[in-house]
């Protein structure tokens, strides 16, 4: 029997994306407390510990139906997600990872995956200008600095310049 489309098992690297589950958001929600995920985001949520804000915020996401998810496992384990999202007017990505699972390739594995499921294009994504990781995973899976905006940042409690990425094909 074949997979579905769109699930990617890379066994020898313990990386695979699969359907989102409800379930999956108790793990989001840890993952995204984390202040040092945090401070590298910058664009967060006020307070990322407050539980209720982060149940209305994923109550909305999830509702939106432009809104394409993704869960990424390492090993079985929820690493964190992916998804795509037209908030800001043209399709654009995002994607958040556990701490214990940053260096070992996944948001790369994830990306590259995730844009044989969403392949609408052109593709957006923003980064503050000194998540290094977050835009050499983008640049890494063919996405281009397009221009820059700025923005108040919460976890950085200021305002800060972010790079517009886009991916033309
Ligand atoms: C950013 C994030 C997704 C990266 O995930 P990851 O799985 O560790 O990323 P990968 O391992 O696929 O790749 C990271 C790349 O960035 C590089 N990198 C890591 N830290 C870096 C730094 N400080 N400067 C330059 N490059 C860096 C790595 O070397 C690797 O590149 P390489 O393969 O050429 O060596 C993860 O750290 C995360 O979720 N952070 C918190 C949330 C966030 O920032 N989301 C993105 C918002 S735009």
């Amino acid at each position: 029997m074949s997979e579905p489309k769109d699930h990617f098992l890379q066994s020898s690297s313990g990386f695979s994306l699969r359907e989102f589950l409800d379930d999956d958001l108790t793990t989001f929600f840890e993952q995204q407390r984390d202040p040092e995920a945090n401070y590298m985001a910058a664009f967060t949520k006020k307070n990322p510990d407050d539980a209720e804000a982060f149940q209305l915020h994923w109550q909305k996401v999830l509702a939106d139906k432009n809104v394409l998810i993704r869960t990424i496992l390492y090993d079985d384990a929820i690493a964190g997600y992916i998804l795509s999202h037209d908030w800001f007017g043209e399709p654009e990505i995002t994607y958040w990872l556990g701490k214990a699972f940053w260096g070992k390739g996944l948001a790369t594995n994830a990306l590259q995956a995730f844009l044989k499921v969403q392949t609408v294009r052109p593709l957006y994504a923003r980064v503050v200008h000194d998540n290094h990781a977050s835009k050499r995973v983008l640049e890494k899976c063919g996405f281009q600095v397009n221009g820059e905006d700025k923005g108040f940042a919460n976890a950085r409690n200021k305002e800060m310049r972010e790079y517009i990425l886009i991916l033309n094909d």
